[in-house]
């Protein structure tokens, strides 16, 4: 099995993609995106490669296999602009897939996808300008290992190409966001030095890493 000397990290490139959404959707079986078939997470991650973003996307290899991959940056738009690109091939899939409208999990995130969408599209006919953050944060958009290499250390090698990246991008802190009942990607996160961040006393899922000067 894989130790650390064999993992190799490198850019992601579009002929990847596949093997991040096979990746996905081991990964994440009860995602909604994986409810959305193989093809639909290929082009969320495509986005993400394409799109105009300040971002990085790598990959792990382990013995030649692929093993895992990271999305780390400044996103614009990682999921307003995806639903846009692809609604006519995102609407062809659940017309031909109405049982997909009968999990709750998948309604949830249809509507709050559509939610995202729709106040894209409202701030996009309405604004010209974009308010900046308060302090520039290298976010971390996905990470996910394969089962088969989970437990191996490579996640953690995705994480701290990541972290170097972010420094050497000038970035201070690190920021993302977790389900706050994945608890095996929370020991993750904590044993890498990330704090969940609470707002008025609640957790809701944010997690912050400061960059420390070297
Ligand atoms: C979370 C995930 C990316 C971690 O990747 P990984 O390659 O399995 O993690 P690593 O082997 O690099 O573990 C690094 C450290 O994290 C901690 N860790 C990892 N998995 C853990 C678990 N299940 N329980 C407790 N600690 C864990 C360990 O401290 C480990 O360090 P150590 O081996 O030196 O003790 C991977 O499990 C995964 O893909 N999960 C499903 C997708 C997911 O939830 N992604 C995050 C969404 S926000």
């Amino acid at each position: 099995m894989a130790n650390a000397s064999q993992i190799e990290i490198r850019p992601l490139k579009s002929a990847d993609l596949e093997s991040a959404a096979r990746v996905h959707l081991a990964a994440f079986p009860e995602s909604a995106l994986t409810a959305l078939g193989l093809e639909s997470v290929r082009r969320y991650y495509d986005w993400q490669l394409t799109g105009p973003h300040d971002a990085l996307a790598i990959g792990a290899w382990c013995d030649g296999e692929f093993a895992g991959f990271c999305f780390g940056g400044v996103f614009r738009g990682a999921m307003s602009g995806f639903l846009q690109r692809n609604r006519l091939y995102l609407a062809w899939r659940v017309l031909t897939h109405p049982w997909l409208a009968l999990n709750p999990l998948f309604r949830n995130r249809l509507v709050s996808g559509l939610n995202i969408y729709r106040r894209f599209r409202g701030s996009a006919k309405t604004s010209t300008t974009t308010k900046p953050a308060a302090q520039p944060r290298f976010g971390i958009l996905a990470i996910a290992v394969n089962p088969k290499f989970q437990g191996f250390g490579v996640g953690k090698q995705l994480m701290q190409v990541s972290e170097t990246a972010a420094r050497e991008r000038g970035f201070t802190l690190m920021q993302l966001s977790v389900n706050t009942e994945n608890f095996q990607a929370i020991k993750f996160y904590e044993s890498l030095g990330w704090q969940k961040s609470l707002v008025q006393e609640i957790w809701k899922g944010e997690m912050l890493k400061p960059l420390a000067e070297r």
